[in-house]
């Protein structure tokens, strides 16, 4: 099969990559001449693990080609699938400026065979039938159907997600496009879910929302547990050994950040103000994720011993160079407003967290350097290598043995045990 894929972010171009890799022709389609230059070289330009290896080897292969232009890339295409960002405007709604670009430019390049036109960016409900007018008025010619098929990777396993998918999601009212949907994934594996349109929209919002929900609900009872002297580690592994409710993804620490959950949570709730519905939960769920970051900095603020501070992580999450939306870049805000200074370590988002701070803080290439000197270690992502890192280098690096853990990684026992001061989220700090 001939597809193209708009955009080369780490939805689009993972999914070129795994597409291409399965044999088919795909054609990825940019805006900007320096980036495409660069992945026609074998650059992903972003960070995914394996992502590198499957983009030089389908290069290599002539089965990926990336241009500028929409011509003859959609004219060939059986499948198109729209991957451009879809971020938050001010008011929480999902800014679809750049998918309704597309769709112009895409649908007045659209041969005279059937194509499908697929959304994967997130979209709100409604988008994909707008796609379809907007293709309609500038190509009245043009035979296509639209298909939302919503994208449930995860950035830091990319690959292997979209390799193996829970679900594959296709909502249309056509079933030649969603035959010819399902014969593009037949390689895969995870459960065929055909639904409508407005159904397929709405499940990618609703998974978000409830992902989000479970890291709020775990914050909130880490509240309860540092004003309690509980342990909220304990509370929720019984918790969650509940069959109904489970303990994945029911994570207490420094709040949810990145491209999707925050920017997903606010535009279901501007969707449900738009419809009438009272959104107070969702609002409630974006609160709990602030207090969150909030309760961090406080407790920092509160039993740092000096002004110095080492910092490890600061990508949103591991296994990923995206610091969009990472509680690092508030938790940083907020302490270099009072006067602390920062040095920071991450394996891979340091570059882009960069062009965020600047010279406002230091930068460390080795987690153990960040920390000479320091009066408090500070880590807000949970990177293996600081799961297992030397503590007892660490403790002799820094001029005070504090450590802030904001993903409560460490054993709270064992960091007693190494003479530590050691504050992390719901549970007794050990002093
Ligand atoms: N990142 C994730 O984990 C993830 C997972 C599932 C779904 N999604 C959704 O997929 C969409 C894309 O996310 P992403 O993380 O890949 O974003 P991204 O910012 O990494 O990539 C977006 C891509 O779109 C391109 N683009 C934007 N406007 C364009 C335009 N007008 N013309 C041509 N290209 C344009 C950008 O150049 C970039 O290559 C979003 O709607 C997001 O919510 C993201």
């Amino acid at each position: 099969m001939t597809i193209t894929v708009i955009g080369h972010g780490y939805v689009g171009l993972v999914t070129a990559c795994v597409f291409a890799d399965f044999g088919n022709k795909v054609w990825v389609i940019g805006r900007t001449p320096e980036k495409i230059e660069r992945l026609k070289k074998g650059d992903p330009i972003i960070y995914e693990p394996g992502l590198k290896e499957l983009l030089v080897k389908n290069l290599k292969a002539g089965r990926l080609h990336f241009t500028l232009e929409y011509n003859p890339a959609i004219k060939e295409s059986q499948i198109v699938f729209i991957t451009v960002g879809t971020p938050p405007k001010d008011n929480g709604e999902a800014d679809l400026s750049s998918v309704f670009e597309v769709a112009e430019k895409m649908g007045r390049n659209l041969g005279e065979h059937f194509t499908v036109v697929s959304c994967k960016s997130t979209v709100p409900v409604g988008t994909n039938k707008k796609v379809e007018e907007i293709i309609k008025k500038v190509n009245p010619k043009a035979s296509f159907d639209v298909a939302s098929c919503p994208e449930f990777l995860r950035e830091g396993t990319a690959v292997y997600d979209t390799l193996n998918p829970d679900r594959i999601v296709i909502g249309s009212e056509s079933q030649r496009a969603i035959d010819l949907l399902l014969e593009l994934h037949k390689p895969l594996p995870g459960e065929r879910v055909i639904t409508d349109l407005a159904s397929s929209e709405l499940i990618k919002y609703t998974s978000n929302a409830m992902l989000a929900t479970k890291i709020s609900f775990a914050n909130l009872i880490s509240f309860y547990c540092e004003k309690t002297g509980a342990d909220v580690e304990k509370v929720l592994d019984a918790v969650g050994l509940d069959k109904r409710i489970g303990r994945v993804f029911m994570n207490p620490g420094v709040g949810y950040g990145g491209s999707c959950l925050p920017k997903d949570v606010k535009a279901l709730k501007a969707t449900g103000d738009s419809l009438g519905i009272d959104t107070l939960f969702l609002q409630a769920v974006d609160r709990v994720n602030q207090q969150a970051k909030d309760n961090f900095v406080e407790k920092v603020k509160a039993h740092a011993p000096g002004k110095n501070l080492a910092l490890w992580g600061v990508a949103f999450k591991p296994n990923t160079d995206d610091v969009r939306e990472a509680p690092s870049i508030y938790i940083v805000k907020k302490l270099l407003e009072v006067g602390f200074k920062i040095t920071a370590y991450d394996p891979e988002a340091l570059e882009n967290f960069k062009t965020i701070f600047g010279e406002k803080i230091a930068y460390a290439n080795d987690p153990y350097e960040a920390t000479k000197g320091k009066d408090a270690l500070l880590v807000v992502t949970e990177w293996n290598e600081f799961r297992q890192a030397d503590l007892l280098k660490v403790k002799e690096f820094l001029s005070s043995p504090y450590v802030f853990d904001g993903r409560n990684i460490y054993d709270p026992e064992n960091m007693k045990k190494l003479g530590f001061k050691y504050f992390s989220v719901g549970r007794r700090p050990v002093l």
